[in-house]
């Protein structure tokens, strides 16, 4: 029989009565920074990030990226993952623990909600990637040549209502099964695997793209600095994509924090991971503008860009086929690691804060957000309804994006920052960031930034992100 002590160090949870419970920690700083990363890369690195560099101006907005990611990225991913560690809570817990007897658990509570409301269209997203997997697979791409006939099919895939709801349900039931096994025994083993593949199967990629025959113009479209481009919007776009690349707001980072060991350098770690999703972000950008550009087809974004261009660019590639299985295999593997995160702030609540079990937690969320994620399954075309919501005239899929993925993120991330910049105690905030760390004296440079420089830029796209609702209706 392991001691507490000994249990922890081994990672394996003990007791059943989890006020003895001791918490599980990462196997190693490897283990946390993969896990992290895996949070951090996923649909939006793939299908957002290098349109958004194409259209703002290449390198420029890849300069403005990069000093957003660590002057307020950074700072507020290390106030996340501190504070986690500090308090060894999930978000719920964290804001408890950190502020006993105030109201600031309602951020964690958000964080929980904002979590949840996440997982449930993410996963209809995944099962989507899924299901072009199957499609690359057995060659569904191989007569088709234009986005015409590719949207044609996306159209029909996304609107066949069983299909979607059977994708939705499998991707669902893999999050489950990699978090249920716990930290170590789930998400650890599963991301040390599933990431190393991740930045394989990017590579092989890059390598694809850029050896085609007139790469070239999708490099100069990617990458050519054009300072003109960047305008106030620029900046914006930058920064709400860096929120919600590197997962920052709603306590993903809390809760993989909370596992982080006092020995490691909470600075170095999280600095590791902004380092990995940025470059697997700019790699999907490498991957995909020459391959497009060398077959002559124009660049899109979001689902238009990964459902309805890519797959008309497969036939005309040597190896096509193959690399449209990859190219979805890496695109489904990107979003499982990222919803693992989802799925886990709500089981570390209800494991914490209400003593579930882990598995009844990983069940009984998995089935309450499938249920939440069928309508965003049939507002694709299966059900005019969800597809367009009386009085508000968008999609349910839309609209879940706006209030979860969207507003309640950027809320979130600004609540997070005035907390520890100015509700929690200093000292503490200190000792949460430094400890372990081989910089300590960084801990003044980044509390200015959590207290100032964060709260104005977020705020700042806080109001935009409402104007701009208010202003379309
Ligand atoms: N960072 C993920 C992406 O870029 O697709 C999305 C995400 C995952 C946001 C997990 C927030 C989160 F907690």
């Amino acid at each position: 029989m392991l001691t507490a002590e000994e249990a922890t160090d081994s990672g394996e949870a003990v007791a059943s009565n989890p006020q003895t419970r001791r918490r599980e920690t990462w196997g190693s700083r490897l283990a946390f920074v993969l896990a992290a990363a895996g949070s951090a890369i996923g649909l939006g690195n793939v299908w957002r990030f290098p349109y958004l560099v194409g259209k703002n101006g290449g390198a420029a907005f890849l300069i403005i990226y990069l000093a957003i990611v660590v002057l307020i990225g950074l700072p507020v991913m290390i106030a996340e993952v501190g504070l986690g560690r500090f308090t060894r809570r999930n978000p719920v817990g964290a804001f408890a623990r950190a502020a006993p007897n105030s109201g600031w658990r309602v951020v964690g509570v958000l964080g929980v909600i904002t979590g949840f409301g996440i997982l449930s269209y993410y996963s209809v997203v995944a099962g989507w990637a899924i299901g072009y997997t199957l499609k690359a697979v057995t060659g569904a791409f191989a007569t088709l040549t234009d986005p015409g006939q590719t949207g044609n099919l996306f159209e029909q895939f996304v609107g066949d209502a069983w299909t979607v709801l059977a994708l939705h349900a499998v991707f669902m039931a893999l999050t489950v099964a990699a978090v249920i096994g716990g930290v170590r025994r789930g998400i650890e083993r599963w991301t040390l695997i599933l990431m190393p593949a991740l930045f394989l199967m990017l590579l092989l990629l890059v390598l694809r793209s850029l050896t085609l025959d007139g790469a070239g113009k999708g490099f100069t479209f990617y990458l050519q600095p054009d300072f003109s481009k960047v305008t106030g919007a620029t900046f914006i776009a930058a920064l709400g994509q860096a929120l919600f690349s590197l997962s920052v707001g709603m306590g993903a980072l809390i809760t993989y924090g909370s596992y982080l060991s006092e020995r490691e350098d909470v600075v170095i770690a999280t600095a590791s991971v902004c380092l990995l999703d940025t470059l697997a972000a700019f790699l999907a950008g490498l991957a995909i503008f020459p391959a497009l550009f060398a077959v002559g087809l124009e660049p899109a974004q979001g689902a238009g860009l990964t459902f309805v261009v890519l797959p008309a660019i497969f036939h005309r590639i040597p190896f096509g086929g193959l690399f449209g299985t990859v190219f979805f295999v890496l695109l489904t593997v990107a979003a499982l690691t990222s919803a693992i995160s989802l799925l886990e702030v709500c089981v570390a609540y209800l494991t914490d804060e209400k003593r579930w079990t882990r598995k009844g937690a990983c069940v009984l969320v998995g089935i309450v957000s499938f249920l939440l994620g069928i309508p965003a399954a049939l507002s694709t075309g299966a059900s005019p309804f969800f597809s367009q919501l009386p009085f508000l005239h968008v999609g349910y899929l839309d609209l879940m994006d706006t209030i979860f993925g969207n507003i309640a993120l950027t809320l979130g991330a600004l609540l997070l920052c005035l907390f520890v910049g100015w509700r929690w105690v200093p000292q503490d905030a200190l000792k949460g960031v430094i400890e372990g760390s081989a910089y300590p004296g960084l801990g003044q440079h980044w509390l200015f930034l959590v207290r100032y420089v964060c709260p104005v830029a977020i705020g700042t796209i806080l109001l935009q992100i409402l104007m701009n609702l208010f202003v379309q209706g």
